[in-house]
């Protein structure tokens, strides 16, 4: 450990976390304690807790002007719904825009600290991010972490070098292509995409492509639902479209479900009374933070 001599303790915990010489590699220090204690969970009838399952699909494509970048908008929580219109697609820089898949939370943090070392970056080379800087910083960080940041991203961005495209897995691998699919609706999205992408397409025919590849997503993949997000990147140029499309409309309710009194008609009636005391009563208030 460090000598803690310094008068100043605040400034000598700083200097503790730079000042430690490197040791460089890996540090699987935790493994055997971590398999004693999943021993002994066992042994007293208790689980580690185990992944949860994650559901989306999100995508991206270069076309002749820039990027599209698509997302639907359902968050689960294992089975459950738990919000139809959430937002996948996060700001990066003016000119970055990346999608999130798996972990909401991991997605949303590791996307928000990158812009913020990104608009730093920013700041000092007064110019606007390259695409492949914010790549390799976010594959760089996710791969620190050995895959427990849950964070499957779709990077896109215009830079002074034209248009990019970057798939980011969670344990901090990244490819580099003109079209990417990434969630559990990937494969039915990647199923669109390689029958219909081609090339220098249009603006409209782009949109059009990347929306039936989430829709693809939404309708064939229990993880995925609700509506389409899109976001159009160009030289200059950022259109943030949410929603573009709602794939789901909520249907109206057509009948009338109430029912008559005497409908049901009553066969036999008895009254019993109850001869309560109330013993005391008091009022709580509902935490509603
Ligand atoms: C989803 O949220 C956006 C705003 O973030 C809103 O404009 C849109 O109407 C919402 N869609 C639905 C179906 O609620």
């Amino acid at each position: 450990c460090f000598p803690e001599t310094n008068l100043n303790s605040k400034r000598n915990m700083a200097t503790l976390s730079v000042s430690r010489a490197p040791l460089g590699g890996f540090s699987f220090e935790n493994c055997k304690r971590n398999a004693v204690l999943e021993a002994d969970s066992a042994k007293l009838g208790s689980s580690v807790p185990a992944a949860r399952k994650t559901g989306t699909t999100i995508c991206g494509i270069v076309f002749k002007d820039g990027i599209v970048l698509g997302a639907d908008t359902r968050a689960t929580e294992g089975m459950i719904v738990a919000d139809k219109n959430c937002s996948k697609i996060h700001y990066i820089s003016p000119n970055i825009y990346c999608c999130g898949a798996g972990t909401a939370a991991d997605t949303e943090m590791t996307t928000q600290i990158i812009s913020s070392n990104l608009e730093l970056h920013g700041l000092s080379t007064g110019r606007l991010p390259r695409v492949a800087t914010a790549n390799r910083m976010l594959k760089q960080m996710l791969f620190r972490y050995q895959g427990y940041i849950g964070a499957a991203l779709v990077l896109g961005g215009v830079d002074c070098m034209g248009p990019h495209l970057y798939s980011i897995y969670p344990h901090g691998s990244t490819d580099k292509l003109p079209y990417v699919t990434m969630g559990s609706g990937s494969l039915a999205a990647m199923a669109v995409f390689e029958d219909r992408y081609k090339p220098d397409m249009e603006l409209e025919e782009a949109k059009r492509l990347v929306r039936d590849a989430i829709a693809g997503g939404i309708f064939n993949d229990l993880g995925s639902g609700s509506n389409i997000d899109l976001c159009v990147i160009t030289k200059g140029n950022v259109d943030y479209i949410r929603p573009h499309d709602e794939a789901n409309k909520k249907g109206v309710r057509t009948g009338d479900y109430k029912y008559k009194k005497g409908t049901t008609g009553v066969l036999t009636k008895v009254i019993t009374p109850l001869n309560l005391d109330t013993v005391g009563e008091h009022v709580q208030t509902m935490d509603t933070s």
